[in-house]
């Protein structure tokens, strides 16, 4: 390569550092592919065939929900639950609503699945029924399975986001006629994540009388039969394919363990409590597709997703490659100096804006000094929210369920 380069001009040289530099990354990809040490990354690698068979049959994503997967309703929804400010959306480059830096879950699966890149929420005057035609959001965050929730921070009840799911249905029969909106409704992905807000800004909070008319084991079996009653409505409105996630471990979110601080680390009350839930959130899934005919649901395990990234949180480690490419014209001799790190994630206990430990939407704003410079090395976003690259590593893990249960 040296004596090759040794008569090039100064301009082609540029162009050939430029050249060497891609011959050495499509080098390292290569290696990267046949290693044995980023199986997560292969996984995903070895997906998009399937996904692009999948795509053909996937008309558009439509999301139930709360926070997690709130793409910008509550912006004009009256409540302090908002995060349609900066530091929110800093690596999105607009604070669209959603509780992140960047992209929540289904909008990267809405991408992976060939349509677009971000799920318009349903509440956003910029966006139209053309557009909700391939994805729509109608989840708000701060909302519960349990009305009451909801009530808590003023935000849309679970029945209203099933309301606007109704109206949408008339709209798109308006816009695209009455067989084309049947089908899209029917080949539609359903993506609901739902539950934490019941238990954590309702019950354990004891803001409502939830906590003296129920025990903790009769409040989980009174969810799980609003999820029922949920999943039994969207099904009488034509929904068949549907990712319902699972309560995450509650007890490891940064504001818990802010809480927790005298014991420190995870509540693992509440942590039992998500088991508990999950397990009773599965065999009512299990009991419903056997009872509704044509319904396919997926469990999405994010309990376990979730304590596997904490526990190994190199997991989501990446490789980076520091190139320098220094020329010296004098002699026509090319040295090149690169080196490769593998970093994945630094922090997982608390979250990257402010402290970390307790701010979200209006306490997560600009003004404070303290938020990291990058959140790629956080699991938390805010106190209560993962960052984009947890949220694009549980689209991926979801989209793999999905492929299997749902779009095979
Ligand atoms: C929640 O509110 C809706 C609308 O008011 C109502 O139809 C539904 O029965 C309520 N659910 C419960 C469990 O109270």
């Amino acid at each position: 390569m040296s004596s090759s380069t040794a008569a090039l001009t100064a301009a082609s040289a540029a162009s050939a550092a430029l050249l060497v530099l891609a011959a050495f990354a499509g080098g390292v990809e290569a290696r990267e592919r046949e290693s044995a040490w980023l199986p997560a990354a292969k996984k995903m690698a070895a997906a998009p065939k399937k996904v692009a068979a999948a795509a053909a049959k996937v008309p558009a994503v439509i999301v139930f929900g709360d926070s997690t997967v709130d793409t910008g309703n509550n912006n004009v929804v009256a409540t302090m639950l908002k995060s349609n400010f900066p530091p929110y959306g800093r690596d999105l480059g607009a604070a669209t609503g959603r509780f992140c830096n960047g992209r929540l879950p289904p909008d990267f699966m809405s991408e992976a699945l060939g349509l677009p890149p971000l799920v318009p929420a349903y509440l956003d005057p910029a966006y139209g029924i053309a557009d909700f035609a391939r994805g729509v959001c109608f989840a708000s965050a701060g909302t519960g399975l349990d009305n009451a929730t909801a009530g808590v921070l003023a935000v849309i009840p679970l029945w209203k986001e099933v309301e606007y799911f109704k109206e949408y249905q008339r709209r798109l029969r308006r816009h695209a006629g009455r067989a084309a909106a049947r089908r899209i409704v029917r080949d539609a992905l359903y993506v609901v994540s739902i539950g934490t807000n019941d238990f954590l800004e309702n019950y354990f909070l004891l803001v409502t009388g939830r906590f003296k008319q129920f025990t903790v084991g009769e409040f989980e079996d009174f969810l799980v039969a609003q999820a029922a009653g949920f999943l039994a409505a969207i099904h009488r409105l034509g929904a068949r394919r549907v990712a319902f996630a699972g309560l995450s471990a509650i007890g490891c979110l940064p504001l818990e363990r802010t809480l927790n601080a005298l014991r420190g680390g995870c509540v693992e009350e509440y942590n039992q409590v998500a088991r508990d839930y999950n397990v009773k959130l599965n065999a009512m899934i299990a009991g419903l597709q056997s009872s509704l005919p044509g319904l396919k649901i997926a469990y999405v395990p994010v309990y376990d997703d979730m304590l596997n990234l904490i526990n190994n949180p190199s997991t989501l480690g990446e490789l980076y490659i520091f190139g320098a490419v220094l020329f010296s014209f004098f002699t026509g001799l090319l040295s090149q100096i690169i080196c490769f790190t593998y970093a994945g994630l630094e922090n997982v206990e608390q979250g990257c804006c402010a402290t970390g430990m307790f701010e979200m939407s209006y306490l997560c704003n600009e003004k404070n000094p303290l938020t990291c410079p990058d959140a790629d090395k956080y699991f938390f976003w805010d106190s209560f929210h993962p960052t984009e690259k947890v949220n694009r590593f549980f689209a991926n893990s979801t989209l793999q369920i999905c492929l299997r249960e749902l779009l095979s």
